[in-house]
């Protein structure tokens, strides 16, 4: 069974994309798997950590058990996503412990955020997660910059954000992280945010977020490993479609599928399992889902 590595490798080196989509809530996962299997689309299953404190992931073990239960492993792996060393609540997590835990339950993948720390504390961070993670063998995505939108608080205005670049990850401090590191893949700020989980905001309709290519193109010049954009919900597909062809080889999407499934699923647990579905193969087919035959199969013409 090719790993995660290699496949996220392959997704980079044919200009394509590997689809994360966010379990927010147990059942979610079923049509998920459902719809990449019968997109013939690879992608990853995830689960972070706000999604078991905030929403009804359950735990690291529940997702897991759901995971082997319904899993498709010609199209899927499964995912350990922002676990952060500060949360978006400002609170110190025992994100050793978790990680760890992650690992030993056997998740392909783990993410280690560090990105609320200064550089040389994210990069001591990120080095030892890997160092563990590569003794088992899971891969490591680590975040350097800010992308914003999990904290409770108050956002800037958007366009002022953007206009400004505040937060983006700075190309050179990447190569400097990805070097000190080894990390495998590099979550990155270029103008994209995190759809909003707190009460009052989590159902409001996400602002669409616009991406900055050329920043992109700066850093992909200076880092040679994947890299990864979270934020992904609401974003114009031109946009994605250009970031793919500038080395974004992840994208992560978690607020379109969870808030059809919280709108239905008082109404019909079937209705809001179908809105998931539906939702994952239209988001699939925004991506150039032909061309995810090269990640299975790079030697496919
Ligand atoms: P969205 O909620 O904007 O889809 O972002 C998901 C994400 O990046 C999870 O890591």
């Amino acid at each position: 069974m090719r790993t995660t590595t290699e496949l996220m490798l392959n997704a980079l080196r044919a200009r394509t994309v590997i689809p994360g989509f966010n379990i927010g809530y147990v059942p979610m996962m079923q049509p998920v798997i459902h719809a990449l299997r019968d997109m013939r689309c690879f992608g990853l299953v995830m689960v972070a950590r706000l999604e078991w404190t905030k929403f009804e992931a359950k735990s690291l073990r529940a997702i897991r058990q759901e995971y082997e239960r319904v899993k498709d492993e010609r199209y899927t792996r499964l995912h350990l996503d922002h676990v952060p060393v500060i949360d978006e609540d400002n609170l110190q997590v025992d994100y050793q412990a978790i990680l760890g835990e992650a690992v030993e339950l056997g998740y392909d993948s783990i993410m280690i955020d560090g990105s609320r720390l200064a550089l040389a504390e994210n990069i001591a961070a990120t080095r030892g997660i890997v160092e563990m993670a590569h003794r088992a063998g899971a891969a490591v995505e680590a975040e350097l910059g800010a992308v914003m939108g999990h904290e409770a608080g108050p956002l800037p205005p958007y366009e002022e954000l953007f206009a400004s670049g505040k937060g983006f990850t700075d190309p050179d401090e990447a190569r400097r992280f990805v070097e000190q590191t080894g990390v495998d893949w590099l979550s990155i700020a270029i103008g994209s945010i995190h759809g909003a989980i707190v009460p009052g905001k989590k159902d409001q309709e996400k602002i669409q977020a616009r991406l900055n290519i050329d920043h992109l193109k700066k850093i992909h010049q200076a880092v040679h490993i994947p890299l990864v954009l979270h934020g992904g919900t609401g974003i114009p597909g031109s946009y994605i479609l250009q970031s793919i062809r500038e080395g974004i080889a992840k994208i992560n999407i978690a607020t379109a599928i969870r808030q059809p499934f919280e709108r239905l699923r008082s109404q019909s647990l079937v209705k809001a399992l179908d809105a998931v579905y539906d939702t994952t193969v239209s988001l699939i087919n925004e991506l150039d889902v032909r061309r995810s035959a090269a990640i299975i199969d790079p030697e496919e013409p």
